[in-house]
């Protein structure tokens, strides 16, 4: 629907944020994993926008790399003279264009896509030249006020601070989220002043342009929580619970078990398959992606992971840039760095570290080891407090470890380090010759017993 019209996305993202108080730019605060101005951004594309532009100025640089250059362009507007302004900013970058312009707030993250779609369609409908959002609130505070005809148009946006008493106890708030005529508005922009009291370029005097020029201008109004602006960190923690909620809402829909949705933080690209539990206070990010049939115990922090079907991770456990095959146990208070690879039916257990570790299928380190720079073959059974000797002081070195070997406890493999298949490592033995198959490597001191050596030296003293 959306597809056969041309529509420009343009997304204010200039303004400061004083109120959050900050050194990040407003608009790079996160909910549900990704920075504010990502959400409008990316539904501009779903909505199959021919263009996405976005108006930066406070943090402009750091904006741009967040979001990159490959989806969206952007223009800089090097002062902050108000909103309309900012969309004049844009005017050069569209010369030509002559669709729908799509005006968003990077700063209203909650928006979504039938909204767009019903406002866009409303306003081919109508060919207006503005339509916009609006919402009814049970405090209008700071916000613009819908002003209305007898006939219920709306003939003009006033802003709290030139508002007289009347207009102040307008409850119809504007969104800040509107459609307009292209090229036309930006030319009504060039005839808007900034004669108010806070000598700004208001984008809301459009609405006044319009209607002196006898052209349509159409509100649509809708759910307040969706429009919401967020201004300060109260706002972005109660907008985060909002989307916490659906994404949650949207899993358990897809069968996934939430023991306490409220207090499962999931992000927003993170997919989970159905018959999975998550258990209260887990922290699933980025591009984690879990398979079915999996339990995700109280604790556990997962970045950027990829886990088959009917993995178990218990408490505590921290994960990072990971794959785990199926039938996998992690944990509890395992911790797998980035480049962790493990084939299924793996055990790692309590105080266990691996990073940059290829482990083949059924490979177990139970216990108290440390697994970085390796690439161990199937069934390796890690005795407890096992140690690969990885870093000289200057280089990183590999273990490689073939299939079946018995490593015992305590021990440590100085890399680089070869271990055949089939071996045998001693408990208490420092590796740093290559072992060959089948072999038992055994590198510690021989014991040593002194008969009656107790009774003798106590006698002495
Ligand atoms: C604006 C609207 C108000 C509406 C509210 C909804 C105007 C004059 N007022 O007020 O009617 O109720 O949004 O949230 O439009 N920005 C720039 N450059 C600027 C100024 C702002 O890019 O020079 C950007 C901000 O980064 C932000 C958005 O525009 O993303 C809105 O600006 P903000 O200052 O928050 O406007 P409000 O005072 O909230
Ligand atoms: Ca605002």
């Amino acid at each position: 629907m959306t597809e056969s019209r041309q529509i420009a996305a343009v997304i204010l993202a200039a303004g400061q944020g004083t109120r959050m108080k900050s050194t990040c730019p407003k608009v790079l605060h996160q909910i549900s994993g990704k920075p504010l101005v990502a959400w409008p951004a990316e539904l501009s594309e779903t909505l199959g926008c021919h263009s996405t532009l976005l108006v930066v100025g406070h943090g402009a640089a750091e904006v741009q790399s967040t979001l990159g250059d490959h989806r969206y362009s952007y223009v800089l507007q090097s002062e902050q003279l108000g909103t309309g302004h900012a969309l004049l900013c844009a005017r050069e970058a569209l010369v030509g264009f002559s669709g729908t312009l799509l005006l968003l707030c990077g700063d209203v993250p909650l928006l979504q896509q039938e909204t767009l779609e019903a406002m866009l369609e409303m306003h081919a409908a109508t060919k207006a030249s503005v339509t916009l959002l609006t919402a009814v609130v049970d405090d209008p505070t700071g916000y613009g006020r819908i002003v209305r005809d007898d006939d219920g148009r709306v003939t003009a946006i006033v802003e709290q601070k030139d508002a007289t008493a009347d207009q102040l106890s307008i409850t119809e708030i504007n969104a800040g989220i509107y459609a307009f005529e292209a090229p036309w508005v930006f030319e009504a922009l060039l005839s808007v002043g900034n004669n108010n009291a806070q000598n700004e370029y208001y984008l809301t005097d459009i609405v006044e342009a319009a209607n002196h020029q006898g052209r349509t201008v159409g509100a649509m109004i809708v759910d307040a929580e969706e429009v919401m602006g967020i201004n300060d960190r109260s706002q972005l923690a109660e907008a985060a619970a909002v989307m916490r909620q659906r994404i949650n809402e949207q899993l358990m829909h897809d069968g996934v078990t939430l023991i306490d949705p409220d207090n499962s933080y999931i992000d927003a690209d993170v997919k989970i398959g159905p018959d999975s539990i998550v258990y209260p206070n887990v922290h699933l990010r980025g591009t984690t992606v879990i398979g079915s049939g999996c339990t995700i115990e109280p604790g556990v922090v997962m970045t950027d992971c990829q886990v088959g079907d009917n993995v178990h991770i218990k408490p505590g456990s921290v994960l990072a840039e990971s794959k785990i095959g199926n039938g996998s146990a992690i944990g509890p208070m395992a911790h797998l760095r980035p480049g962790t690879v493990l084939a299924g039916g793996n055990k790692i257990g309590n105080f266990v570290e691996t990073k940059k570790a290829n482990l083949d299928t059924g490979s177990q380190a139970s216990h108290l080891t440390y697994i970085g720079d390796a690439e161990v073959g199937k069934n390796v059974n890690f005795g407890c407090g096992t140690i690969t000797c990885n870093y000289d002081g200057v280089n990183k070195h590999i273990t490689e470890i073939g299939d079946d070997v018995f490593v015992g406890s305590d021990v440590q493999f100085i890399a680089p380090v070869k271990i055949g298949s089939n071996s045998l490592i001693g408990a208490g033995s420092t590796i740093t010759k290559d072992v060959p198959d089948g072999a038992l490597a055994i590198a510690r001191s021989l014991q040593k017993n002194i008969e009656g050596w107790v009774k003798k030296n106590k006698k002495k003293k």
